[in-house]
């Protein structure tokens, strides 16, 4: 599928990693326009898996997602760690799913989508920023790169989609039920905003709001959390935020905004 790259860029880390820990990422991909555009653009995508972690279980859950709704795919997972990547190797794997060594130049291949999740949070602020402008690079034409984090087993996550134009859209996603409020998630917040969540900082004026929201949606508390985040979100397009979908997806505990509600002060 792809030739062997001379220099994998990064630094390898322990590889935490779960079964279904990215399946509410790999949930927004398969239901959102733009990520399903770049796919449908070519007959056989390329999508690259960087830093699977110690096991390559989420790679293998993203490739039967992904071909669920585009039967050309095929899924390449990356790692730094040489003995990950000759584990994930030794695997029987169809023809579609392939696991090699590489890192942020993405081992010379040009994937139609790229996902990143959990590797730019080890990384110092400005070579997380770096890291960005490499893979954007190596991206296919119109495509794209989803970078972002989550707690071990899914359950709060945000992330980032990037075109080669840069950011897009930042979307939050968890289990309502667990949160005392949305900003519980900043703890997960992906590098480039996890530092900017301080006073005079974008990201933090909108979880603030969002905050506001919900204390002012806890008349919705008697139907559940679920409805309680879903008229939270409402409340936020009401009050002129420029939130992507609807009911539909905000029932999943997601939120999607313009990028530009977050851009931190760089
Ligand atoms: C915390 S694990 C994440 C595993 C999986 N993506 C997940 O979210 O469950 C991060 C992995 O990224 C790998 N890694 C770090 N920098 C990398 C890079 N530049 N290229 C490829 N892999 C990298 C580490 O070796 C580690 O195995």
């Amino acid at each position: 599928m792809v030739a062997e790259h001379a220099r994998a860029v990064g630094a390898p880390t322990r590889g935490t990693t779960n079964p279904n820990r990215l399946r509410r990422v790999d949930r927004w991909l398969t239901g959102t326009q733009p990520v399903l555009d770049a796919l449908r653009g070519f007959p056989d995508p390329l999508v690259v898996d960087l830093g699977y972690g110690r096991s390559p279980v989420t790679t293998v859950e993203l490739a039967t997602r992904l071909r669920g709704v585009h039967a050309g795919v095929r899924v390449l997972g990356l790692e730094l760690d040489a003995e990950r990547v000759a584990a994930a190797a030794r695997m029987a794997s169809p023809p579609w799913l392939e696991f090699r060594r590489g890192g942020f130049e993405l081992a010379g291949t040009r994937p139609a989508l790229l996902r990143a999740f959990n590797v730019l949070r080890q990384y110092p602020e400005p070579d997380a920023a770096r890291a960005w402008s490499t893979m954007l690079a190596g991206l296919a034409p119109g495509g794209l790169l989803i970078e972002g984090t989550c707690d071990e087993i899914g359950r709060r996550c945000s992330w980032v989609l990037l075109s080669a134009h840069g950011p897009q859209s930042f979307t939050v996603s968890c289990k309502p039920s667990e949160l005392r409020r949305p900003s519980d998630v900043a703890e997960r917040l992906p590098k480039s905003l996890i530092h900017r969540n301080v006073e005079g900082e974008r990201v933090h004026a909108f979880l603030s709001e969002l905050d506001s929201c919900w204390a002012h949606a806890a008349t919705h508390r008697p139907f559940g959390p679920r409805a309680r985040w879903v008229e939270s979100v409402r409340l936020l397009a009401e009050r002129g935020w420029p939130v992507h979908g609807d009911r539909r997806r905000w029932r999943l505990g997601e939120l999607t905004v313009d990028w530009a509600c977050v851009t931190p002060d760089w």
